[in-house]
């Protein structure tokens, strides 16, 4: 294994898309940002030097950070921001992991721009286990705003509405020809025929799960979040924010170009969204070359924004290779409802959101608020009180009807609170995600920090604990860091509490973390050194 440097500097770049060029935060000037590609077992030590004007951290989502938690990056959770002018290394060491991750900023909505992959290649004696493909290209979808993505939710913040909606999506950072003054920036994959292909998706967009489909050719699904799973075929798939699938494609196709594509996969009623669609071509080389103008690419068919349908069968499509080792014996067995509210308008206020109040957003009825002097880390670490309390609720303070259409008003104003749920060093944890249907049922990827989980189940309506229980895969469900919980429905995940830290659980819209739906699990320590917190680093950033 190797120990891999890397210099990360955040500044302002200028960057053009949409015919206007914009002041934009970037790392090395690159946007995306840089590829990191490692092998598993590899040691990555990235310095970040904040040039720009904003706090930053760094998150290398789903890497597990066994007993590294201070490398993890959300801001005021395991960390002080980086202050402009400061710097931060993080270091960290890949254990057990193979297939598609990213990092991207966890500050604020900075991550709207700073983002890239995080590939993690087999050890040199071990391989994949699918024929080796002949090219492997990132796919990261993404979303660009017009606007500076700060001002856009410091606006939002402001009035309690909803976001401007972003004003593209974005395939490694380029909207793709069917946006005006994109067409001669659109990613190429020049490809030949008769070839595999691995393309890792990624899924970087700010507020919006994504279809993603290629014109004329199949998809094999073989990994998502890197873990490996069974492969199967499709036309479309489907990803929350956070989530990643390693497809392989075979070129069998009459030489031609073929388009890429991605929109939005949009399940909550009445709410506006940016409904276009980006592309990147698939290029055979052998294609023929007209003189005058590149052939026109074929267009694939997307299913509708609403089509839950088509989100469903494909994510209850995933298994596990062959038979894994789920949790059996529950400890800690956990229902928290994920969903909306809304909060009254402060006094003196006008505010933008339904009725004239704010949104907010909740687990079990706490909407999760950041600390501001400590990372809630830290204060655990040095015994530092008043930064959080630990009483998150397992379950949620009142039941209800959490899909029917009228819910009572009177849940609908969860309690602002920086809670955290312990749980004992090796408890088998079992969550049952229930969606709301509170202002509205909406579809929520809900990231967990440090760990991968087991998704044994997931349906429509309420989770009943009698029934459903019954429809359990306790054989082969796959593991995955980002769970995406169906509209009106509900997913049951499992993992071993094995890391010790304070590891953050949200929804990754960023719009729905901004309203505060998150909470965060304070792992406590075991015994011995493999089972215990490293040390915090010496340049650790402070908060003041
Ligand atoms: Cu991908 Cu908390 O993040």
């Amino acid at each position: 294994a190797e120990v891999q440097y890397h210099d990360f500097v955040v500044q302002e770049t200028p960057v053009k898309r949409l015919c206007k060029t914009h002041s934009t935060i970037t790392v090395n000037g690159q946007f995306p940002g840089p590829t990191l590609e490692v092998t598993n077992g590899d040691t990555l030590v990235v310095k970040v030097v904040n040039k720009a004007q904003y706090n930053v951290t760094i998150h290398w989502h789903g890497i597990r950070q066994l007993r590294t938690a201070w490398a993890d990056g959300p801001e005021f959770v395991t960390q002080c921001p980086i202050r402009p002018g400061g710097s931060y290394t993080y270091r960290f060491t890949i254990e057990g992991q193979e297939g598609t991750l990213w990092w991207h900023a966890h500050s604020s909505w900075l991550r709207a721009t700073v983002y890239g992959a995080l590939i993690i290649h087999p050890k040199a004696d071990s391989s994949y286990p699918f024929p080796k493909p002949k090219r492997e290209a990132p796919i990261i979808l993404g979303e660009w705003w017009d606007a500076n993505p700060i001002d856009v939710v410091n606006e939002a913040t402001r009035t309690g509405g909803a976001a401007n909606i972003s004003d593209a999506y974005t395939i490694n950072g380029q909207p793709g020809d069917l946006y005006n003054c994109s067409s001669s920036d659109t990613v190429i994959i020049p490809v030949d025929s008769g070839e595999t292909n691995l393309i890792r998706v990624i899924n970087a967009a700010l507020n919006n799960e994504l279809f993603f489909t290629i014109a004329g050719h199949q998809m094999t699904v073989v990994g998502a979040d890197a873990s490996y799973l069974k492969p199967f075929t499709t036309n479309v798939i489907m990803l929350g924010p956070g989530q990643t699938t390693d497809v392989l494609i075979t070129t069998n196709q009459p030489p031609g170009r073929y388009y890429m594509a991605a929109r939005a996969y949009f399940s909550a009623q009445n709410a506006s969204f940016d409904n276009t669609t980006t592309t990147a071509i698939l290029e055979y080389k052998s294609a023929p070359c007209p003189a005058k103008q590149p052939l026109k690419p074929i267009f694939p068919s997307l299913p509708a924004f609403n089509d839950t349908g088509a989100a469903s069968a494909f994510t209850t499509s995933l298994r596990s290779p062959s038979k894994v080792n789920v949790p059996t014996d529950i400890d800690e067995n956990l229902f928290f409802t994920v969903g909306l509210g809304l909060f009254d308008c402060p006094r003196g206020q006008t505010c933008s959101g339904p009725n004239g109040k704010r949104f907010t957003a909740s687990m079990n009825n706490v909407s999760f608020a950041l600390p501001r002097n400590f990372s809630i880390l830290q204060a655990h670490h040095h015994g530092i009180n008043g930064v959080f309390t630990t009483d998150f609720p397992a379950f949620p303070p009142v039941q209800f009807d959490y899909t029917s259409n009228n819910v009572s008003q009177a849940l609908w104003q969860p309690v602002p609170g920086t809670k955290v749920y312990r749980l004992k060093y090796g408890s088998n944890v079992q969550i049952v995600l229930q969606d709301t249907s509170i202002v509205t049922p909406e579809n929520h990827p809900i990231h967990i920090h440090g760990y991968d989980f087991y998704i044994v189940a997931e349906g429509f309506g309420n989770f009943n604990s009698q029934t459903d229980t019954g429809k359990f895969n306790l054989v082969d469900p796959p593991l995955r860091n980002t769970v995406a919980v169906p509209v009106n429905g509900w997913a049951v995940i499992r993992f071993v509490a094995d890391n010790p830290g304070v590891w953050l659980m949200h929804c990754h819209l960023d719009v729905h973390i901004t309203w505060g739906l998150a909470m965060a699990f304070l792992v406590e320590n075991g015994f011995g050194e493999l089972q215990t917190l490293e040390a915090p680093p010496a340049d650790l950033p402070e908060c003041f």
